[in-house]
């Protein structure tokens, strides 16, 4: 059975939930239930205070991240890391698509953003539970991704919190606004249960780290997911 995927809405479950011990086969079974995208969190206990995986984890993984007839589906990363620019580099090499930055972790956002375009990648902005937007009055036009964090970064399992469904709208009237093709993507917290709240805030991009990947059956959640966005 295949599942329709909406032209809008993007599931990019999160591998930060998933058997580090069996990475590939994660990958591609998750995109066998239906993923849209592969959210791939970098954290260097420094920016935040847990540690996970670099660019040769992601070059690993790359050739997992297609579906069974061979379409490549894009590697998400999101840097939780300080400084940006050199990584940033090493991931875009590794066969990242879109690689997203926390603007706070760099000295030079712009620069950053160009850096990554350069590279051949879409850039991204992060932005945690209490940022301030004002960098995005400065930057809009130069990204291809927003990110709302609706839980601190660092790890998964945390509840949704609620003040990113306003930051969701700000952000939804100011891309808008821009006339421009830019994600808006949230991650932390999203169930099937509370995914339509979200969306209806504005998100288009959902992550989900352990509401797919802590369930026996990735396809029932992520077919309940897109229930819920369609309904
Ligand atoms: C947290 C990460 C998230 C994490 C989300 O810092 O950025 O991507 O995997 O996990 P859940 O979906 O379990 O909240
Ligand atoms: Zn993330």
């Amino acid at each position: 059975m295949t599942t329709s995927r909406p032209t809008t809405h993007r599931i990019a479950p999160s591998i930060l939930s998933a058997d580090f011990a069996r990475l590939g086969a994660e990958v591609s079974d998750v995109i066998a239930a239906g993923a849209d995208w592969i959210h791939f969190d970098v954290m260097d206990n420094h920016y935040v205070p847990n540690l996970t995986f670099g660019p040769m984890v992601c070059e690993a993984l790359k050739p997992h991240a297609k579906t069974a007839d061979g379409q490549p589906v894009p590697i998400d990363v999101h840097l939780m890391i300080q400084p940006i620019d050199a990584l940033a580099a090493a991931f875009a090499k590794a066969g990242a698509d879109y690689i997203s930055f926390h603007p706070d972790a760099s000295p030079h956002v712009h620069r950053s953003i160009q850096a990554i375009r350069a590279a051949g990648c879409k850039p991204g902005l992060v932005f945690n539970p209490a940022a301030s937007l004002e960098v995005l009055e400065w930057t809009l036009d130069e990204i291809d991704l927003v990110l709302i964090m609706s839980v601190n970064p660092g790890f998964g399992g945390q509840s949704f919190i609620d003040s990113a469904l306003r930051k969701i709208e700000l952000v939804r009237k100011r891309i808008d606004a821009s006339g421009r093709d830019i994600r808006l993507e949230v991650d932390g917290g999203i169930k099937a249960d509370n995914i339509a709240r979200v969306a209806a805030a504005g998100a288009d991009t959902f992550v989900a780290g352990s509401a797919i990947f802590n369930a026996p059956d990735y396809r029932t959640v992520i077919d309940t997911m897109r229930a819920n966005l369609a309904g």
